[in-house]
């Protein structure tokens, strides 16, 4: 496996970003993608997919929505939840001072089946002046977003859109599991979509680049795992993971004029006990007040810059 490897989940699903509308995808194309890379274990994930030359759309979804499912076991014992609200209470506070807009609206960017937002609505008592809303391309995996929160009675909504493209302002973006999907320009990119709109911060947690992430990747796989996308995507996104310099350098290029700088980002003997990090970007001149309001977390945080 290698970094420039695509995931299995970005071939199989082709998104047309202006209509939303979802493109046929050839088996043929995908598995000339997969050759071209000599990627041998995906391309029998590819022949087990059952059905034609097109790949059957219901078929595609069943795979992505049983891998998000077991996603969402990696999420629950990583405390994605938890680890987000230690910096967005926080946030929250300096921009509750700072700004005069209500709600203050937080954008999960590819939220899958929502487990972030559905756990910040159940547990995070962010209050009632904050707005919760999860955007993925997938409409099948916004569905079951949207049913797990119904039946818990959750405040938190989930759209089919592009993040990007909202026509009300979103003053936190968050994403988790998702930058290393951005590469190259699209990396830059995904920064300046969110500076352009005019984010007041950004919270972005994901795998954390170690010579540790793929073997304990491999591990976790192994044993929590069952669907051979899961297991496969899931261990190549160890392997994609973005070091905290290209983290850094791609945010300041493409997210300024906010500024930047990483939670958990510094280098542990160990890197098994800290196997994610932060991206954490915020308009300058809240960036001391939020340090200030880390308290003793903001040990955690390099400088902003
Ligand atoms: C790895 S999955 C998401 C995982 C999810 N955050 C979780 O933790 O379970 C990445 C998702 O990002 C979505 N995505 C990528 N770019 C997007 C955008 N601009 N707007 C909305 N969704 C996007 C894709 O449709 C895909 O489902």
């Amino acid at each position: 496996m290698n970094a420039d490897w695509p995931e299995l989940s970005d071939l199989l699903l082709d998104t047309d970003l202006d209509t939303l509308a979802r493109k046929p995808v050839s088996r043929g194309a995908v598995r000339a993608v997969l050759r071209r890379h000599g990627m041998r274990t995906a391309e029998r994930i590819l022949d087990g997919i059952p059905g034609g030359e097109v790949l059957d759309a219901a078929t595609v979804d069943g795979i992505l929505v049983r891998a998000h499912c077991e996603l969402q076991r990696l999420s629950y014992e990583f405390r994605n939840g938890q680890r987000l609200l230690q910096l967005l209470a926080p946030m929250l506070e300096v921009l509750r001072a700072k700004l005069p807009q209500r709600p203050l609206r937080i954008v999960d960017i590819g939220c899958g089946m929502g487990f972030v937002l559905r756990w910040l609505a159940a547990y995070g008592a962010l209050g009632d002046d904050v707005e919760l809303l999860g955007c993925d391309f997938n409409p099948t995996l916004i569905a079951n977003a949207e049913k797990l929160a119904r039946e818990e009675g959750l405040r938190c909504k989930f759209r089919v859109a592009n993040a990007f493209t909202l026509e009300q302002q979103a003053h936190v973006f968050l994403s988790t599991g998702v930058i290393h999907h951005f590469r190259g320009e699209a990396l830059t990119g995904f920064f300046r979509s969110q500076a352009s709109v005019g984010a007041a911060a950004m919270l972005h947690c994901d795998i954390k680049a170690s010579w540790a992430a793929p073997l304990g990747s491999w591990i976790f796989h192994q044993a929590r795992m069952r669907e051979p996308l899961a297991r496969h995507d899931g261990v190549l996104s160890a392997v994609r993971a973005h070091p905290c310099e290209v983290l850094l350098s791609a945010s300041r290029e493409g997210g300024s004029p906010l500024r930047f700088a990483l939670f958990d980002g510094k280098p542990s003997l160990l890197p098994i006990l800290r196997t994610m990090n932060t991206l954490v970007g915020v308009r300058a001149e809240f960036a001391e007040p939020f340090r200030e309001r880390l308290g003793p977390l903001s040990a955690r945080l390099e400088p902003f810059s």
